[in-house]
């Protein structure tokens, strides 16, 4: 077993409601083996420029678990893409002895966890991304909150549309994935949900409108992907000029990435913090922590990025290529495994409405 004194955990990307108490777990779990922990600030940046602090007792990290957004703050750092910035990041791990990284974000932090690996600093990617679409794993730190915040608001939101007769648009984040919209759709009774990973049928959501408003409906909610870009909006527009009800639009934004996490995202956090603990003193690099069917596990970090742009199809002819057998059969399992419970769910979406 590789022996470790001293160990450094960052978060970087957007910030996810549930990474302090990862960031407490890690520190705890490694704390509780004799083993120090740098708390880096701002991601990568921190690394780069030595900004850090020591946590050398469990007290350094009380009462952080139920506070949203980052205590070691976030920052997305190009810096760290070119070789400069690596040379200085392992300038710093050498003189400060750090022995190993945790790195809690989505897949830009997977990348620059896999390249801080590759360069000899053993490193631990842990999932936490509201936006959930990190295909190798069933949830990441963040969803749940965000998917609870997004449903609540909506709920404000069917309030006064009822009020008033009115319909609204809500547009929710994911970035390119649909998970919270879709989601949060079902749980807010939403008339339609649109989301990128399926083709949506505008003449069909227009019909249903009009048709449940024949039938005396008086308030509708539509939930669309940020994914869909520039599309809410415009749905909006339509769904007024063909429907005749008053549409408003909404965009949730960033209120979808504060609050308190919830007890399923503290839950996940301080399983995953602690099992990246445990997998890094087994010897463990590049590898992301994963939770699948209500299993922790871990997989390797260039095989969750691959299968991350498989799911988009972002991979190319060459690309599929270079895959052994047995990854392109495990990866296209996954994909099918992830769209097929999309599909399933916005089915019921449709179904219910
Ligand atoms: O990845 C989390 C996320 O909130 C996405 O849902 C959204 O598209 C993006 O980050 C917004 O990024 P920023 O906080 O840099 O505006």
């Amino acid at each position: 077993m590789a022996t470790f004194r001293k160990i450094g955990i960052l978060t970087s990307g957007g910030d996810a409601p549930g990474m302090n108490a990862a960031i407490r777990a890690v520190a705890r779990a490694a704390l509780s083996r004799g083993i120090e922990v740098y708390a880096i600030r701002e991601g990568y940046k921190g690394l780069i420029e030595d900004d850090m602090k020591l946590y050398s007792s469990p007290r350094d990290v009380s009462n952080i678990i139920n506070l949203s957004g980052t205590v070691l703050y976030t920052a997305r750092c190009d810096e760290f893409k070119y070789p400069e910035g690596m040379a200085k990041a392992l300038e710093t791990c050498r003189e400060r002895e750090i022995d190993g990284i945790i790195a809690i974000g989505g897949d830009g932090t997977f990348r620059g966890a896999t390249d801080l690996s590759a360069h000899g600093i053993p490193t631990i990617g842990i999932p936490g991304t509201i936006d959930n679409d990190v295909t190798s794993t069933d949830v990441t730190i963040g969803f749940d909150t965000a998917m609870n915040t997004a449903m609540n608001m909506i709920d404000h939101l069917r309030d006064t549309c009822e009020s008033h007769a009115r319909c609204n648009v809500v547009e929710v984040m994911g970035r390119w994935a649909g998970h919270i919209a879709l989601r949060t759709g079902i749980a807010s009774g939403a008339t339609i949900v649109a989301i990128p990973e399926i083709p949506f049928d505008e003449d069909a959501a227009i019909a249903k409108i009009i048709k449940q408003k024949n039938e005396g409906k008086r308030s509708f909610i539509v939930v669309v992907s940020e994914g869909l870009v520039g599309y809410a909006e415009k749905l909006a527009k339509t769904i007024q000029e063909k429907t005749g009800v008053e549409t408003k639009f909404a965009r949730l934004a960033h209120i979808q990435r504060g609050g308190k996490p919830t007890l399923q995202d503290r839950l996940l956090a301080s399983e995953m913090g602690a099992a990246a603990v445990h997998y890094l003193l087994e010897g463990m690099s590049d590898i992301v922590i994963r939770k699948v069917d209500g299993k922790i596990g871990y997989i390797n970090i260039k095989k969750a990025l691959t299968v991350d742009r498989m799911f988009k199809g972002k991979l190319t002819d060459e690309e599929r290529a270079a895959l052994s057998p047995e990854d392109k059969v495990w990866m296209e399992t996954r994909c099918n495994a992830v769209l097929g419970d999309m599909k399933r769910l916005y089915a019921i979406a449709n179904e219910i409405s």
